[in-house]
């Protein structure tokens, strides 16, 4: 499902929003939990012996849970400039250590990425529906994965949502279009009408959910609520197509997955010697 505009116009601030992430609610313990999170999904007590390869690293707290989680190497990218100062300023409170590359790139630059050779954990968690040509960026993103390595991604899921897909995209062309303080009131509006479900008795619930949110990844309800209203360029995955995807082009087998919520999360392994998929261009 694709609703997309332009990939080069038209595109939310996501930077700016990490960047307020990081300054106002970075926390050992976030950082803490995103750890945990990466290596509970992965099944693995450690990244020793592993390189990983983060895909639209947002505020860079997951490249820094990698670290945290011993990964040998890191390499962080990010389409925004703010997200990539933030990525980098996490990367300061980790010592500016060596083993960690930041940069700007663009995971639709097919010549971009060839320059990365491969990794054995390619992590892009929310980023590849958010490019304006998922499926392109579902194939370049999954091309850098080593032979038996691992691919962490997670995707808007189009099973899932609710209303509708058309509501949701209404909604961002609004919010996108809006000034400060009308978007404070969508803000507003979306926590009325689905954080309480318009009934102030299920606040305790609301903070339950708020609670879990951060143990979860580490990440604030507020900051996931303007990521949400403002995200586009915005795709829908079924999560059977991705499924279906992955393994018709790369024999890439689903280790394990976790729906139900907006974003679904895939664990996909690649077999030891890759098939070579012809290089196509991934019509969406
Ligand atoms: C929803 S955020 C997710 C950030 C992070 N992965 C996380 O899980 O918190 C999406 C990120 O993808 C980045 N992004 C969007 N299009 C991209 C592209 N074509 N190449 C690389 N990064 C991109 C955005 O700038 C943004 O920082």
């Amino acid at each position: 499902m694709t609703f997309a505009g332009n990939p080069s116009s038209n595109r939310y601030e996501f930077g700016a929003n990490w960047a307020s992430f990081v300054d106002n609610h970075y926390s050992a313990e976030r950082r803490r939990m995103a750890a945990d999170k990466l290596l509970s999904f992965l099944g693995k007590k450690s990244l020793e012996g592993m390189d990983f390869l983060d895909i639209g690293s947002g505020s860079g707290l997951h490249s820094l849970a990698a670290f945290d989680a011993k990964a040998d190497r890191i390499h962080s990218f990010d389409f925004d400039p703010l997200s990539v100062s933030t990525t980098g300023k996490l990367r300061q409170l980790a010592g500016d250590p060596s083993n960690w590359a930041v940069e700007q790139g663009d995971v639709l630059d097919a010549d971009y990425l060839e320059t990365l050779g491969t990794w054995n954990l390619v992590y892009s968690w929310g980023v590849l529906h958010h490019t304006g040509a998922m499926w392109q960026a579902v194939e370049n993103a999954a091309r850098r994965v080593a032979p038996g390595g691992l691919f962490f991604i997670a995707l808007y899921s189009s099973n899932v949502v609710k209303p509708s897909a058309e509501f949701w995209l209404d909604v961002k062309r609004r919010y996108n279009a809006a000034g400060p303080s009308q978007r404070r009131w969508m803000e507003y509006w979306y926590i009325w009408r689905f954080g309480l479900g318009r009934n102030p008795l299920r606040l305790p619930l609301l903070i339950k959910q708020i609670y879990d949110k951060k143990k979860g990844r580490g990440m604030s309800y507020m900051t996931d609520i303007r990521d949400w209203l403002g995200g586009w360029p915005m795709d829908f995955a079924d999560d059977q197509a991705v499924v279906d995807f992955l393994k018709e082009r790369f024999d890439f087998e689903l280790v394990r997955i976790s729906t139900g919520e907006a974003c679904t999360e895939f664990l996909f392994q690649g077999p030891s010697s890759p098939p070579q998929p012809e290089l196509v261009n991934v019509q969406t």
